[in-house]
């Protein structure tokens, strides 16, 4: 079979995975796309997608075909502009993007994460303290899921508390623009004109606290190993990458365990699965659901002819939930070996912060779970609209602390 003959038989789907009805739902279309082939074109944005484990994972190994550099969204930034200066480390591919790496690896070393625990701990704890002395119904998702992680990174990272508030528009915007320019991103645009600039302003060294992580990617500067614009750009990326995604990570495995009376009442008795807890929530409901890389040469991938400059976008809320490679994939199993989930990443991009995550999300859930007995939903989930992102607004819950 020829090339082209190949590419003629590619599956497509007439589907938006964009629109808000999807974003609110998009379980089925993940399905969809994973269910219908390996890889499937969808003519509304022009781009390729695939829902299975196997090929991601192929994708996400071969980076010298699956490029980073023309962005990791639904722009091609080589041919159009973006809306803010790519990133030097995620939209970035080697030689250069191994420098950048090995700050950040070094800046988020476990012995970084080892040292900032206790204190990660102590908030967690009195933030739990704080929010249980209200009452028993308490909403999840901004109470607690957004609230710490908003805290303790900036924190750890030396941001400046005042002004906080610009975190979230920001960090919206960031993954509403790795989407199509529908009315989600224009909104989010509108919403975070200031916060672009608040942003900006605490990148520099001068807003940083002495003894903070952007203090620690500035000192690398001072060493030449990358320039004071680059670390500038570093600090951004901590702000841009690391407070929705954890955020959400913590609001889904919020979701599953107030369902699961059994899987809390495990948790309870022995908080320290609140690890586990954490990282089959990743697997369940993957936070940064997608992630596209853009052909650099010719190849075929899942039986189809791609040319040079396609863009392939890897669902790994689909492949996560892939039957090809989990058993019961639709359910959240605290026994569950959730090793191999592909909400990370993996590869030479895979994410750099992910011992930070687990840490915060693990000091969260252990410090609620030794508080609270039992958990149930006290209400319908309200899920946000983001292009990019899949989290809640809202997650009401009734608890009885001990
Ligand atoms: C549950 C929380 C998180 C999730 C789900 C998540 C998800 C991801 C994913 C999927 C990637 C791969 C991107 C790609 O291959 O193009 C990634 C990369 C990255 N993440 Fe995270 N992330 C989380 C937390 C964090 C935190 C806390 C930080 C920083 C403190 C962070 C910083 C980064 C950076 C800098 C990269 C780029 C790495 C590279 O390109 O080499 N992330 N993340």
């Amino acid at each position: 079979m020829s090339d082209a003959a190949v590419r003629e038989d590619a599956p497509v789907l007439e589907i938006d995975p964009f629109s808000t009805e999807s974003l609110l739902d998009p379980l089925p279309i993940d399905t969809l796309i994973r269910e219908t082939a390996e890889l499937v074109w969808i003519p509304a944005h022009g781009v390729w997608f695939t829902g299975r484990h196997d090929v991601i994972d192929q994708v996400f190994r071969d980076y010298e075909t699956f490029e980073s550099s023309a962005g990791t969204g639904l722009t091609n930034t080589k041919r159009t502009e973006n809306w803010r200066k790519p990133s030097v480390i995620l939209e970035n591919d080697p030689p250069s993007h191994g420098t950048y790496r090995r700050v950040m690896t070094s800046v988020l070393s476990p012995r970084v994460v080892r040292r900032v625990t206790e204190e990660f701990q102590q908030r967690a704890d009195e933030l739990v303290d704080r929010v249980l002395a209200d009452g028993p119904e308490i909403d999840l998702a901004p109470q607690l899921a957004v609230a710490y992680p908003l805290q303790v990174l900036p924190d750890a990272l030396g941001i400046d508390p005042e002004g906080r508030q610009h975190l979230l528009p920001y960090s919206n915007l960031n993954f509403q623009a790795q989407g199509p320019r529908n009315e989600h991103f224009h909104r989010a645009q509108a919403a975070a004109e200031e916060a672009a600039t608040w942003v900006n302003w605490q990148m520099r060294r001068e807003s940083l606290r002495p003894g903070g992580l952007g203090q620690t990617i500035y000192e690398f500067a001072d060493e030449a190993t990358i320039s004071h614009d680059d670390a500038a750009m570093l600090v951004r990326t901590f702000l841009s990458a690391g407070v929705d995604t954890t955020i959400f990570g913590i609001q889904h495995t919020f979701l599953a365990l107030i369902s699961q009376p059994d899987a809390w009442a495990a948790l309870h008795d022995d908080p320290s699965l609140a690890r586990r807890a954490f990282e089959e929530g990743l697997r369940w409901n993957a936070p940064s659901p997608f992630i596209a890389r853009t052909t650099s040469r010719p190849c075929v991938l899942g039986g189809v002819a791609l040319q040079e400059g396609e863009k392939v976008v890897m669902d790994l809320a689909a492949a996560n939930r892939d039957p090809r490679r989990w058993e019961n994939p639709d359910v959240y199993d605290l026994e569950r070996d959730a090793t191999g989930h592909l909400a990370f990443g993996t590869g030479i991009h895979g994410c750099v912060g992910q011992m930070m995550a687990r840490m915060e999300a693990t000091c969260l859930l252990s410090a609620l779970a030794r508080r609270v007995r039992t958990i149930a939903p006290a209400g319908e989930p309200v899920r946000i609209v983001n292009n990019w992102l899949r989290g809640f607004e809202s997650l009401p819950a009734r608890v009885e602390v001990v």
